[in-house]
């Protein structure tokens, strides 16, 4: 039994196999029609504070085909917008609908509307944590090859898709390594976790410096953008910081001949990633793309169903 919500990767420990495996169940089973009324009469409800393409119409894509509804909800035209509390929102929220799916500037803002809700919270992206996306990454790896012992090497930011992906990875059994510049570290305490998980799966998870040696022998390199919503004051900065971090032809000419190439997009083409490397034979981003739908339609189901 799922914990109520999914505001980290840590929240489905237990279940997070079964999800990805549901994940694909449901992919191939597609168009059988066994899940169409499944969330009839449940309403999601979408709390976007940043941009999205693929978690809103993913999420509202999902419930339509699972016989939901879902109501998008911008904060600016919400009393939130205007200084009602994330509890008394909540409190509300709760009333109406049966889930809230929350893309908030904060953690603590995601938890705090966790709490103070009756009904499941999914975080939809924070500054911490992209839970559904490491979720859909473990579901696009897992099509493609079998992921215990693979070795994944995460290159740039380690920003919140880094930080849920090293959960993923290690509580999978993958073997993860973040090489990043000093200063753009993962979050420490998710680090600790991921060791933790790691050890009890038999893998490992590194936090190195440079990237050429980090993806030596690497099946998958993964990459994220340079500046995060939110960080959008550090841009200088941060293409300085991470020029060396690149994921080009002859970084990935250095990992394993048949390496996937992940990003969880959106991209900035000749910044984290060339061109030539995401529009490549390797890449496999639009299946990550594609697979959202499917991972979150299995963790809707395990949350409402
Ligand atoms: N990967 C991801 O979450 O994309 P969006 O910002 O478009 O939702
Ligand atoms: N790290 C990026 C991910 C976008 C899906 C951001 O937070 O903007």
């Amino acid at each position: 039994m799922m914990q109520k919500d999914y505001v980290s990767v840590l929240d489905a420990e237990d279940e997070f196999a079964e999800l990805v495996q549901s994940a694909l169940d449901l992919k191939k089973g597609c168009r059988s029609g066994e899940t169409d009324e499944v969330l009839k009469g449940k309403t999601l409800a979408l709390i976007f504070e940043k941009s999205s393409t693929r978690t809103r119409v993913s999420f509202e894509v999902a419930m339509n085909q699972l016989g939901g509804k879902s109501l998008f909800l911008n904060p600016q035209d919400m009393q939130l917008g205007r200084g009602e509390t994330i509890p008394d929102t909540a409190r509300t929220l709760s009333r109406y609908v049966d889930c809230i799916a929350y893309r908030a500037s904060d953690h603590e803002m995601v938890l705090d509307l966790a709490s103070n809700s009756s009904i499941p919270v999914i975080n939809a992206l924070d500054d911490l944590e992209h839970p559904c996306q490491a979720l859909a990454d473990i579901v696009t790896i897992t099509e493609r090859r079998t992921p215990r012992g693979l070795k994944l090497t995460y290159v740039g930011d380690g920003n919140n898709v880094c930080n849920s992906l090293l959960l993923a990875c290690s509580l999978i059994g993958i073997d993860i390594s973040v090489a990043c510049p000093e200063g753009y570290e993962p979050d420490q305490g998710i680090v600790e976790d991921s060791k933790r998980l790691a050890s009890r799966a038999g893998s490992t998870c590194d936090i190195l410096r440079d990237p050429k040696e980090a993806v030596h022998e690497s099946d998958v390199i993964y990459t994220d953008v340079w500046v995060s919503m939110g960080d959008e004051g550090e841009v200088k900065k941060r293409l300085e910081a991470l020029s060396d971090y690149q994921v080009n032809s002859e970084l990935v000419a250095l990992a394993s001949p048949d390496c996937l190439i992940m990003h969880c997009l959106p991209a900035h083409r000749g910044q984290e990633i060339t061109g030539e490397v995401i529009d490549g034979p390797q890449s496999i981003v639009f299946d990550q793309a594609e697979n959202r739908l499917h991972a979150q339609k299995a963790l809707l189901l395990a949350l409402l169903r």
